[in-house]
C-alpha cells in the first residue's frame, strides 16, 4: 500500500474514517443546485381541483387513470420497502432501475473531465458506460484470479480526485460474494463513497450491508426489484444511503423519474414476499441441478461458485457453443472476451423446462 501518497485520502491519520462528510466530496454545481419544484410541491393544505400542472383534467384514454403526475418521492413504495428492509424513509432512493441511482451518483459526485472513480473488472458494464457519459476516468483494478479485491491495487489507485469504489457483490458476471472485510475495509479507509452493488443478493448467503448504514456514512447499496422480485420490466431501483446521500440524490434526480404505473404495480407486487421467497428457492435448486449437469459435459472446464441466479461456465469453446445455442434459440452471455473470463459463458438460471431444454440442447453440441 502506498501509505504516504494515499494516506490522506485512503487511510485515516488515527485509524478513524478519514470520510469527513459530504462536503468536499460533492461537486460545487450541485451542492449550489436549487431542485426543480413542481406544481404540487408549492401549495400545503386539502385540495380537490388540480389546475396547477398543465394536465388533462378529463382522464386518460385509457381503463386505469394516468392523467396526474407521479408522487416525485414514492412515498408509498418506500414505506413498503422501508418495512420490509427495516430501513427507514429517509434513507431510501428510488430509481428508473437501479441504473438511474448509478448515473445519478455520477453526476452527483464526480466533475467531469477532472474526477476518477474505481472499478473492479470483470464486473457490471454499466459502471464503465456511467463513466464514459459523464467523462469521469475510469480507473481499472482487476479481481485476483478468485474473483476477489485487489486491496492493494485499489489503494495505490486512488487518489484525491477519486470519488466512487463501486463494488458489486454478488459480482456480475462471476457470480460471487466479494469478502465482507475487504468491502469494510475500504468503507472504513476510503474518504470518498463505497457504492456496493447488491443486485443479486436476494440469491445469496451472504447478509446485505444495508444493515451497515448506520456505521457507514460513505456507504451506498444498490439494491433492485430487476431481479429475484421479477419486475425488470417495471424499472425500478433502489439505493441505501445516509440521509445526506439520499437528499442529493434526490435533488439531482429528474423530478418523475419513477412513473405512476410503476409505482402501483410494484407496491402491488411488494405485497407477495413469499412468492418471490418461493421462487428463490426453486431458483437455487435449479442452479444446483443445472451445475450438476452441465458438469457431465467434456467441453466445460469449469463451473465457478454463484452465489447469484446465474453462472459462469469455463468452456473449451465459448463461441462455437454460444452460436450453436443461439442457432436452437437458446440465448445465454458470451463473457469470453471479458478480462479473467476467457472461454466462459454466463448462463441464467432459467425455469426447470428451461434448464432441460439447455442440456438437452447441449447433449447435440460437438
Ligand atoms: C450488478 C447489476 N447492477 C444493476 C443492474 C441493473 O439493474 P436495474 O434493472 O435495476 O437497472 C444489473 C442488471 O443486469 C446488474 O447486473
Amino acid at each position: 500500500m502506498s501509505e504516504d501518497i494515499n494516506k490522506q485520502y485512503y487511510s485515516g491519520p488515527d485509524g478513524n474514517s478519514p470520510f469527513r462528510g459530504l462536503g468536499g466530496l460533492l461537486r460545487e454545481n450541485i451542492k449550489n443546485l436549487t431542485p426543480y419544484s413542481s406544481a404540487r410541491d408549492e401549495y400545503q393544505g386539502e385540495a380537490s381541483v388540480f389546475l396547477d400542472a398543465n394536465e388533462n383534467a378529463f382522464g386518460s384514454p385509457l381503463e386505469q387513470q394516468y392523467n396526474r403526475y407521479p408522487d416525485p418521492l414514492q412515498y408509498n413504495v418506500k414505506k413498503r420497502l422501508s418495512e420490509i428492509k427495516g430501513v427507514p424513509i429517509r434513507n431510501i432512493f428510488l430509481g428508473n432501475g437501479s441504473d438511474e441511482a448509478i448515473d445519478i451518483l455520477f453526476r452527483s459526485f464526480c466533475n467531469p473531465g477532472i474526477d476518477n472513480v474505481i472499478l473492479v473488472p470483470p464486473t457490471y458494464g454499466m459502471y464503465q458506460v456511467s463513466a464514459n457519459i459523464n467523462d469521469i476516468e475510469a480507473r481499472k483494478v482487476l479481481l485476483t484470479e478468485d474473483f476477489q479485491l485487489d486491496m492493494e491495487g485499489i489503494a495505490e489507485a486512488i487518489d484525491k480526485n477519486t470519488k466512487l469504489i463501486f463494488i458489486c457483490s454478488p459480482n456480475n458476471p462471476t457470480g460471487n460474494s466479494i469478502n465482507r472485510d475487504d468491502v469494510e475495509t475500504l468503507l472504513a479507509n476510503f474518504n470518498g463513497i463505497v457504492v456496493v452493488d447488491e443486485a443479486y443478493i436476494n440469491f445469496s448467503r451472504q447478509k446485505t450491508f444495508i444493515q451497515e448504514l448506520t456505521e457507514y456514512a460513505n456507504l451506498v447499496v444498490l439494491q433492485t426489484l430487476s431481479k429475484a422480485w421479477g419486475l425488470a420490466g417495471l424499472r425500478v431501483g433502489m439505493a441505501f444511503a445516509s440521509e445526506e446521500i439520499i437528499e442529493v440524490m434526490n435533488k439531482v434526480k429528474p423530478p418523475y423519474n419513477m412513473n405512476e404505473a410503476s409505482q402501483q404495480l410494484a407496491l402491488q407486487a411488494l405485497q407477495n414476499v413469499d412468492q418471490v421467497n418461493a421462487w428463490i428457492k426453486e431458483t437455487l435448486t435449479q442452479r444446483d441441478q443445472l451445475v450438476l449437469n452441465l458438469k457431465k459435459f467434456d467441453f466445460v472446464v469449469d463451473i465457478y461458485p454463484s452465489d447469484a441466479n446465474f453462472i459462469l461456465v469455463k468452456t473449451t469453446d465459448a463461441k462455437g457453443i454460444y452460436n450453436f445455442l443461439v442457432e436452437k434459440g437458446i440465448i445465454v452471455r458470451d463473457r469470453s472476451k471479458v478480462e479473467l473470463c476467457e472461454g466462459s459463458l454466463r448462463i441464467t438460471v432459467g425455469t426447470p423446462d428451461e434448464n432441460e431444454i439447455l442440456i438437452n440442447t447441449l447433449q447435440n453440441f460437438k
